[in-house]
């Protein structure tokens, strides 16, 4: 029988195509396009939905915000928490992930929000782990800098521990609700935490009945070897950018073994892959879209900006028809690695081409054909599926109708994603297969 995968996609709560020639309609800000696309890809059998955030306007790109906001890249850009809600109070199946900055957040106050957003969508929610690799970001939240990644993923560490803890402040059962007694709880199954750490402290319990996951679904995208540990000690699933196939058999080789190493069954961990396929109802036509959306001087100037801010690197400077010299970032060092190519001699332009799109293998072709592809990726990669991006993170009613209504039905009629949902919770859809 054909291995299953599994199907997310990755959206923040942002400007959508509004310069795409074919669908410029100006979306509201009320989140109901989101809604919509979330019913879309349920129809459709998604696993998951999965929103980004971020949390300053970048001015890395020539030292200035001027081409962030010219693009629309990084704002406007909603919270996502609400948005979260308003999905999963809208869906009955789709697994509903929020990024939540542990740079944000309290650790109580996230708590609290994730067990909220938990009881919402009755046990679909998860959190995308992020500990903000922006500079720009901890100014917003009264630091001079941004700590350095190893200390970042120390108090990762100690946050996801003392959130833990949390979660479990309310044993199961604690809601007794019992008239005779006119009891609501029990006060001997919820308990202070008394969390002291060397970051982070907390007294709990948590005031939210324990939620309907016990902890939502962690989600992960460590990319750098200290962020891989981190993702592979914590995550139920895993999201990864990489460079095309051995790049990700490498990758989700490396997070087993640490997972393995952490004492983890690896396989609980789920590893997505992001993609961006170009669909066409023929070759020609695909190939045609490729070239227009992802190769004007346009596009490259916003995902030299977009890559800059994620790696802030001021990719401004250097020539566009030249090599880019090796470097390293306290940003994403993971997407520094992928966007450089480190060795494939390619000119900057090449890499904003190759990468700017965020797909770890290219996907150009008819739905039939990059169906046959993501089969073949997957069984060399050896699973767990993959994870839907729009370049520069436009998304459109147009071509969220073309991947539920043209790719997945390829995919389904080859037996390779699923057809329906057989369970309730999050953890539960990812585990199936
Ligand atoms: C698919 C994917 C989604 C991510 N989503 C976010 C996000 O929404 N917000 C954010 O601040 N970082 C996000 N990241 C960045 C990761 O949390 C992580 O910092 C990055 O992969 C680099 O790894 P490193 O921190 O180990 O260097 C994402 C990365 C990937 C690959």
């Amino acid at each position: 029988m054909t291995k299953r995968f599994h199907l997310g996609w990755f959206t923040p709560f942002g400007t959508t195509g509004w310069n795409d020639p074919l669908s410029q309609s100006e979306e509201p800000w009320d989140g109901q396009f989101y809604v919509d696309m979330a019913k879309t890809l349920e129809r459709a059998c998604f696993d998951l939905i999965m929103l980004e955030d971020s949390l300053c306007i970048s001015e890395v790109h020539g030292g200035s915000m001027e081409t962030y906001l010219r693009h629309g890249l990084m704002a406007p850009k909603n919270d996502p928490a609400p948005l979260a809600a308003l999905i999963g109070a809208a869906t009955k199946h789709l697994g509903v992930v929020s990024t939540l900055s542990t740079l944000a957040y309290a650790p109580f106050a996230l708590a609290r929000l994730a067990a909220t957003l938990d009881h919402i969508s009755h046990g679909r929610f998860g959190w995308n782990i992020v500990t903000t690799a922006a500079e720009a970001s901890a100014h917003n939240f009264g630091l001079e800098e941004l700590p350095p990644r190893q200390q970042r993923y120390d108090m990762a560490d100690e946050y996801v521990a003392l959130v833990r803890a949390l979660f479990d402040s309310w044993e199961p059962g604690a809601v007794v609700r019992d008239h005779p007694t006119n009891t609501y709880a029990d006060y001997r199954k919820v308990h202070a935490i008394n969390f002291e750490g060397k970051y982070f402290s907390c007294k709990g319990p948590l005031n939210t009945v324990r939620c309907p996951q016990g902890r939502p679904a962690f989600l992960q995208a460590g990319g750098s070897p200290r962020g891989r540990r981190f993702a592979a000690t914590h995550a139920d699933c895993i999201v990864a950018f990489a460079d095309g196939i051995a790049g990700m058999k490498a990758y989700r080789d490396d997070v087993r073994a640490l997972a393995a190493a952490a004492g983890r069954d690896p396989d609980t961990i789920k590893v997505l892959f992001l993609i961006a396929p170009v669909l066409g109802a023929t070759m020609q036509e695909a190939l045609a879209r490729d070239e227009r959306d992802y190769g004007s001087d346009a596009f490259v100037e916003g995902a030299l900006a977009l890559f800059g801010s994620l790696t802030d690197i001021d990719f401004s400077g250097y020539d566009l028809d030249a090599e880019l010299p090796y470097m390293t970032t306290n940003g994403e060092q993971g997407v520094l690695d992928k966007f450089g190519q480190w060795g494939s001699r390619k000119t900057l332009r090449q890499l904003a081409r190759d990468s700017g799109t965020s797909s770890s293998i290219r996907l150009v072709g008819t739905p039939d054909s990059v169906a046959d592809e993501m089969g073949a990726v997957m069984e060399e990669v050896g699973g767990d599926g993959f994870l839907i991006i729009t370049p520069l993170m436009r998304v459109t009613r147009r071509y969220i109708g073309e991947v539920t209504q043209g790719l997945v039905p390829a995919l389904q009629r080859r037996g390779l994603v699923r057809t329906e949902y057989t369970r309730t919770t999050l953890r539960e859809t990812l585990l199936e297969f």
